[in-house]
């Protein structure tokens, strides 16, 4: 089943395209679910109908879910959290702690957890997700890493010594203190949970980001950072949606200069990412409902079929150059990105800004040191000694 993420900074129309490229990809046979995994569903509002946790047929061979944040799991990992930040108070390492306890970006890696179900179901061909705004689009996908080294470095200890502590502690009267055997196995579920995410999101053979970006400066700024973010995690972006250009009739007179400043805007999404990018028009009005959605589809894709995979690069790439290994990471042109590249052990530690990734490097890496990290035309070279 193919997956794609619509994702975006707020309010540039990522619902709106999930739609439209849902009905799109129905236009072309395809049976198509439509989820949407942002907390603030608006699905309905879109289709100008009620959407709700059961999909809902919306348009031959289209359905329709908002995936509803479970309430269960919603009291369990509150009492997880609890632990945790009990647990990690006195640890060293605050950003696993921190990222362990922002709630969003779990959510949103939560409710992706419904793409497993709409596979399961083997009702549909594509899977259109319209994601929450990038910044917890961006902290879903460092969540596994900071779950792995919570898992790697304190799980097991923790869960002896609470099986050890729990006589004791029983005779004291304290035993509400210590994390339960319900609190571990809440854990193992979650992180079994997020790791079958993550294999979806990371399956570049089926799953691809779509980045919905606005002709603005600030959209195309944040857009050019979540582009190499994805790309730093793995997540293969293949196509950027332009989304409210002014049509030509309507950059005329008063607006000419707002059409000037989009072709410029336009010109700097061109260069900034090499992928396929689709153009949607600024309407007259909101286009709420099947019919004004299936018009907008028509506009961005024409005849081609959106739910093809636009590019065959993967973002994170290994090869030889001569006897070095090169790691090359996709970060996109027209940005100045700040990379710091270590190796520790058999891990590599990446920060572009303030995004920071451990690469577990292949054992034929192992130990060998880096001879040079540069960024040429978009792209983190790393290269290893041989
Ligand atoms: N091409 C367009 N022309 C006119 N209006 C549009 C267009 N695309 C989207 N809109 C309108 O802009 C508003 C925001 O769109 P939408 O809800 O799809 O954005 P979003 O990125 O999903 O927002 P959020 O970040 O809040 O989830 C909606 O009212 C929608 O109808
Ligand atoms: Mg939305």
């Amino acid at each position: 089943m193919r997956v794609l993420l619509h994702t975006g900074k707020g309010g540039v129309g990522k619902t709106t395209l999930s739609l439209a490229t849902a009905l799109a990809a129905a236009r072309h046979g395809h049976r198509v679910c439509v989820l949407s995994s942002d907390a603030a569903h608006s699905l309905a509002d879109a289709l100008g109908r009620p959407v709700g946790n059961r999909p809902v047929s919306i348009s031959d061979g289209v359905m329709a879910r908002e995936v509803g944040v479970l309430e269960e799991l919603d009291r369990s990992w509150s009492e997880i959290q609890r632990w945790l930040r009990e647990l990690l108070r006195d640890e060293t390492d605050e950003v696993v702690a921190e990222e362990l306890l922002v709630f969003p970006g779990l959510e949103e890696l939560l409710a992706l957890r419904a793409v497993r179900e709409v596979e399961a179901s083997g009702e549909f061909d594509v899977c259109i997700v319209d994601c929450a705004p990038t910044g917890s689009t961006l902290r879903m996908l460092r969540f596994p890493d900071a779950l792995r080294i919570f898992m790697d470095h304190f799980f097991d200890l923790e869960r002896r010594g609470a099986r050890l502590l729990r006589p004791l502690a029983r005779r004291m009267g304290a035993e509400r203190l210590l994390p339960g055997e319900g609190f571990f196995a809440a854990f193992e579920q979650l992180y079994r949970d997020v790791e079958e995410v993550q294999q979806i999101l990371l399956d570049g053979d089926r799953t691809s980001a779509r980045l919905v970006v606005n002709p603005a400066r600030v959209v195309v700024d944040e857009t050019r950072r979540s582009f190499a973010y994805l790309s730093l995690y793995g997540v293969v972006t293949d196509a950027v949606l332009v989304n409210r250009l002014l049509p030509d009739e309507a950059g005329k007179g008063y607006f000419s200069r707002w059409a000037q400043h989009e072709r410029q805007e336009l010109e700097a999404i061109e260069q900034s990412f090499p992928v396929p990018i689709f153009h949607a028009p600024l309407r007259a009005r909101e286009p709420i409902g099947v019919a004004a959605l299936a018009e907008l589809a028509n506009d961005l894709f024409g005849q081609r079929d959106p739910s093809d995979m636009l590019v065959r690069t993967r973002p994170i790439r290994l090869r030889k150059r001569g006897r070095h290994t090169l790691l090359e990471i996709d970060l996109g042109g027209g940005a100045e990105h700040e990379v710091d590249v270590l190796v520790a052990g058999v891990e590599l530690h990446i920060r572009v800004r303030d995004a920071r990734r451990r690469i577990a490097l292949p054992a034929s890496l192992e130990g060998r040191a880096v001879e040079e990290a540069s960024l040429r035309g978009g792209v983190l070279e790393v290269l290893f000694e041989p």
